[in-house]
């Protein structure tokens, strides 16, 4: 594969921190990084929370999987990190497999549970429910995740070690 000919995506569950690992990846390959997020936020001129709230989960879906098909389809040398419910979508998975470098961002559940209090807040799909139910999504979500290029185990790792990681795996496989 030829690296500057694709894009690198990063997925895996809320809170895991592809928008932090994958800013940082931009920044060492000085590609430009786009979080699929925070893309939606200031093209709609609302927050996650609130497209939600005021216009409900399809139309958050219909918005993210235009977007990512968008970008994955048009755009190259592009480090774009996805919501974590993006990837569920089956128009998301192919156009990010097909253009992109898929990156698996996998922390184990013991890990993962310490930062639900920092993240709940502005996770819809979080709020109200029972450590239980969240646990059955992240285990749920695996057999999403699960069709990647490459996987990256983060736990017990700080991002910055993890972006390192990330480009020497796809370093190993793929020409400049
Ligand atoms: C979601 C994950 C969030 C955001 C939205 C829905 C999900 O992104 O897209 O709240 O369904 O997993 P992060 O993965 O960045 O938290």
């Amino acid at each position: 594969m030829i690296l500057h000919d694709k894009n690198i995506v990063l997925i895996g569950f809320m809170g895991v921190g592809k928008t932090t690992i994958g800013q940082l990846v931009a920044k060492k390959l000085d590609w430009e990084f786009i979080d699929a997020d925070q893309e939606i936020e200031r093209r709609y001129h609302m927050s996650i929370p609130a497209i939600f709230e005021q216009k409900g989960e399809d139309y958050f879906r219909k918005a993210e999987r235009e977007l990512i098909v968008d970008i994955c389809s048009k755009e190259r040398q592009k480090v774009l990190s996805l919501g974590g419910g993006a990837y569920l979508q089956e128009e998301v998975r192919n156009a990010c497999l097909s253009h992109g470098i898929v990156v698996f961002l996998d922390l184990s559940w013991e890990n993962w549970k310490d930062r639900l209090p920092s993240i709940v807040h502005d996770r819809p799909l979080l709020k109200n429910k029972a450590l239980e139910e969240i646990k059955q999504l992240f285990e749920l979500r695996k057999q999403a995740y699960s069709q990647h290029h490459y996987r990256v185990a983060t736990d017990g790792l700080d991002p910055e070690t993890v972006a390192i990681r990330t480009i020497e795996l796809i370093r190993e496989r793929n020409t400049n």
